[in-house]
């Protein structure tokens, strides 16, 4: 890919570029978001992201998986785009965030993952459906009518997790830009222009004080740009 920040260059190793080190904020894991937006902000195409993507997408999407420790992600992604496990063996769990836990326990994701995948919910769940997700996987209780982010973060780290990437959807990204826990954005702009009413990549009723983010570097492959913010 070529690289436009921090200094041009013709061709780079991605792996190289998003690099880490990665420290652990004020004793919780760090948290990165991967996220794929048109020119003019639209978070889908028809109801979901598979048009905004690109191959070299698609390898960054995967490279950032691969030095993450777990992948946090809001249930109506993982319905929406049908997820199953982290590719290859040692691909991270996937945590998935919901409070009505309707799930499908029968799909990949829950039967074919071979690090269990992980659901986090709070008490206010439907008890019958909670133990579902603990034969299907393994659950995080973390908060009473609503999962607190804070307390979700807290207790992947008590579990090891030294880095967790979020992969949205807007919802869930929103509140943790909200939580104040947002240490680091890569962002996908892809060369569409779609107009409509689809969401942005972050959203919800809670926005707090903004994330000041600083560009740590630019690549650009057929149009797409690739951009790596860290908090500013
Ligand atoms: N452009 C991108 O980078 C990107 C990335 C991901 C997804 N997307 C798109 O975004 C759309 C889905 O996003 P979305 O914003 O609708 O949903 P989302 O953030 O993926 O998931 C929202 C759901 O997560 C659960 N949830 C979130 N916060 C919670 C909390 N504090 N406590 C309990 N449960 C919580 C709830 O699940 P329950 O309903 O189960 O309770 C909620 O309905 C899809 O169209 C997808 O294609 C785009």
């Amino acid at each position: 890919m070529r690289q436009l920040l921090p200094v041009p260059l013709p061709d780079v190793e991605v792996a190289d570029v998003y690099a880490g080190p990665r420290p652990a904020p004020e004793g919780r894991p760090w948290v990165m978001a991967n996220v794929v937006a048109s020119v003019d902000g639209s978070a889908v195409v028809g109801g979901r992201t598979a048009e905004l993507s690109s191959e070299a997408d698609r390898h960054l999407f995967h490279l950032l998986r691969s030095l993450a420790d777990v992948v946090l992600v809001g249930a109506n992604t993982v319905r929406v785009e049908g997820y199953g496990p982290a590719r290859g063996a040692g691909g991270p769990p996937i945590a998935v965030v919901s409070r009505s836990l309707e799930l499908d326990w029968d799909s990949r994701l829950f039967t074919e993952a071979s690090a269990p995948t992980i659901v986090v919910t709070c008490t206010a769940a439907d008890a019958a459906r909670r133990r579902r997700a603990e034969e299907a996987g393994e659950v995080i209780v973390a908060g009473e009518d609503h999962v607190e982010i804070d307390r979700a973060v807290a207790e992947l780290g008590r579990r090891g997790v030294a880095v967790v990437l979020c992969e949205g959807g807007p919802c869930l990204l929103g509140e943790v830009v909200a939580a104040g826990h947002l240490d680091e954005l890569c962002t996908t702009v892809a060369p569409l222009a779609v107009g409509g009413a689809g969401p942005r990549v972050a959203m919800g009723a809670g926005a707090g004080t903004p994330v000041p983010l600083r560009l740590v570097s630019a690549l650009e492959e057929h149009d797409h740009l690739f951009l790596r913010y860290l908090r500013g």
